[in-house]
This record gives C-alpha cells, structure tokens and sequence, in this order.
C-alpha cells in the first residue's frame, strides 16, 4: 500500500487547499507539482465542510490544473473534530495497545468509542515499573467519512488521513535535527486555527488547537474599520493598510495579537516536567505571515522565533511547469501538506 514513487498530498483547509505532488524516495523527496487554491469563506467551518459543491470543485481544479494522474491520496484533518491526550497505560507491546486503547480512551475522550477514529503513539515504553507512556488521538468518525468520501467522490483513494499537528511536526523533524533537552514551540497558525505542539527531540510532549487564528484578526479589522472581510483578507496578505484608519488598523492587530499571547500562555501550565519555558519558537500557517506577528511573539515569549521554511532538506523541482506558486514564500503553508506527503514514499 505505502512506499509509491510518487505521491499525491492534498491539505483542504478552511480558506486554502494545498494540492502536491512528490517524487523521489523518503531520504530525497521533490516536489514537482504544486497548486494552492481558495474556498470561499463559509465553505468550512469549524472543520465542518457546510459547502461540498465548493470544496469539489477547488480540489478538482488543482487535480486539472496539475494533470495529476495518481489515485491514492494523503490527507489530513484537524481542529476540534481530534482529541489529542497523553496518558499512561500498562507496559504492553504495540500490538496489544492497539486493542486496549479503545479501552484506555473511554475514560479520556467525551465521545462514545463508536463515535472516534482511534490511533495512538507509543511515547516512552517504560514509565515506572509497569506503566508506558502513550500519545492518544481520537477524531469524530463522522469528520473522517466526511473528508474520505470527499475524495471518493473525486475518483480518488484516501490511504492516509494524519493529524494536521503531527504532519507539521514530521517535516520539522525532516529538515532539523532535532535534539533532546530542547523544547521547541511549533505554532501554526491557520485560517481557523492555531496548533500549538511542544516537542523535544522526537517527542510530542503536549499539542492542542485553538479557535484564535488569522480569522480573528480578519474579525477584529471588520469590527474595527467597517470593511469587508475581502479587503480585510487583502490588507492582511499584503501587509498594506490602503486607505483604512491608522488607528482602527492598530486596534484590530493589537486585539488580535493579545488574543494569540493569551491563547499562548493558557496553554504554558502544560509543558512538560522540568521545562518552565521554551527554547525556540517556530512559527507557520498563514497566520505566520502576517507583519509583525514573529517580532511580537519574540517580544511577549523572551523566546527566538523562526517562521518554518519547509525546504531545507526538501527540494523542489525549479524547472516544473506544474508549481504555479511561489515556493519560498509560500513554504509556511506548505509545511503540512509536505509533511502529510513524506508517509507515502519509499
Ligand atoms: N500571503 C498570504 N497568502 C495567502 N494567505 C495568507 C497570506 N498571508 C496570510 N494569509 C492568511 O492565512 C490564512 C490561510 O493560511 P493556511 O493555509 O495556513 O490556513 P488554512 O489551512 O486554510 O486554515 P485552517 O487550517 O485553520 O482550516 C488565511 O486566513 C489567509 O487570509
Ligand atoms: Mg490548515
């Protein structure tokens, strides 16, 4: 099933999809095709797919504007529909943990078990005499059919639906070594979301979504200036204010950044024993690419912020007529459909 010579990756967000293709092996990937496209505002909300006709339709268009031929296809799905918990259960090999986890997850997740998708990680085997460590992930059944039948209706094969959060972490990972004793903050900040993860080294120690993203902020300029959401998208992609008040402007970025901060520190009792703090911020998302927004954590975190370039170690193919974006700058939006695309390779 896995190991494909080239994979198709598609990340539907609530405002962008991220369609790619990849080739080579998992130590040396490309990316040779590559198309973003929109959704109209109340197409997705709060994960919930309200407009299928035109979540179809930009999915189909990217497929046609790159002539992707495969028919397997890696997806992901996040926000409030995933449950991420980690608990610890009695030592048991990995096989055995896949049965008694349905168990372990009714005390941890509000949902009937027949109602979630369950999948687990395995993050340090021996806690104590008899006890192991293990990262639990429950996603509402329902939210997984509905984005499997999005791409069955598409003529595809959904063989991966991964946790947005743990795609991002996979491609960090790829281009970093990462190393323990280090906790870094990998913060992505959505249309509709921001995860949060805190790791160290290989470890996924604490992740959670919050609903404080780049809509917040499109809200707060649509309250403030009494524009429309259309231009608030424009002022916050090109970093430029137009004709809109000076001081309106600086209340909607203010608002919005003390929003985030505050989403930020409630999430800081957390982190993990023995860690008071992080050492390194990493921003992505689109949110990443607001002016201002990795100065501003800097400053409110005492913490060196980096706004993730996906391509580090990741290529891309720099002759492909297929990748109609500017790859650099848009390598934050990128990073979890990159990550997504690297379970499928050899
Ligand atoms: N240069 C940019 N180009 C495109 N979108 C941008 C840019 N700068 C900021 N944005 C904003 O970033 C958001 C899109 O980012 P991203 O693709 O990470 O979110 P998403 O995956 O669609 O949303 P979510 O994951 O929360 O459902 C939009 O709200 C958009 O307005
Ligand atoms: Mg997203």
């Amino acid at each position: 099933m896995f190991g494909k010579s080239s994979v198709l990756a598609i990340d539907v967000g609530s405002y962008l999809v991220k369609t790619i293709v990849i080739e080579g092996t998992s130590k040396k990937p490309i990316m040779t095709k590559c198309n973003i496209s929109t959704l109209p505002t109340h197409a997705i909300v709060d994960g919930e797919i309200m407009d299928r006709e035109s979540v179809l339709d930009s999915i189909r268009n990217s497929l046609d504007v790159l002539e992707v031929e495969n028919k397997q296809v890696i997806s992901c799905i996040s926000g409030r529909d995933v449950i991420v918990k980690k608990i610890r259960m009695p030592k048991m090999n990995e096989a055995e943990a896949r049965e008694q986890v349905k168990w372990e997850a009714e005390q941890y997740i509000p949902y009937e078990v027949e109602d979630i998708s369950l999948d687990f990680q395995i993050l340090n085997p021996s806690v104590g005499e008899d006890s192991m460590e293990v990262l639990l992930v429950g996603a509402k059944r329902d939210a997984v059919d509905a984005r499997l039948h999005l791409f069955r209706d598409l003529d595809l094969e959904p063989i991966v639906l991964d946790y947005a959060a743990f795609s991002l972490q996979n491609i960090f990972e790829f281009n970093h070594s990462v190393e323990t004793g280090k906790l870094i903050g990998l913060f992505h900040i959505g249309a509709q979301y921001t995860a949060m993860s805190f790791i160290e080294g290989i470890i996924n120690h604490f992740t959670r979504e919050v609903p404080t993203a780049v809509t917040t902020l499109i809200q707060a300029l649509q309250r403030e200036a009494g524009i429309d959401g259309e231009k608030a998208i424009d002022i916050i992609k090109t970093g430029e204010k137009g004709d809109i008040d000076q001081y309106a402007y600086q209340n909607a970025v203010e608002s919005f950044q003390d929003d985030l901060g505050i989403a930020i520190e409630r999430v800081l009792p957390y982190l993990p024993e023995g860690f008071e703090n992080f050492n390194q911020i990493v921003i992505s998302g689109g949110g990443s690419l607001i002016k201002g927004i990795p100065e501003f954590l800097e400053k409110r975190f005492g913490t060196p912020v980096e706004v993730m370039n996906p391509f580090v170690e990741f290529d891309y193919d720099r002759e492909s007529p297929f990748i109609n974006v500017n790859v650099e700058e848009m390598g934050p939006i990128l990073a979890p459909a990159l990550g997504l695309s690297l379970r499928g390779l050899k």
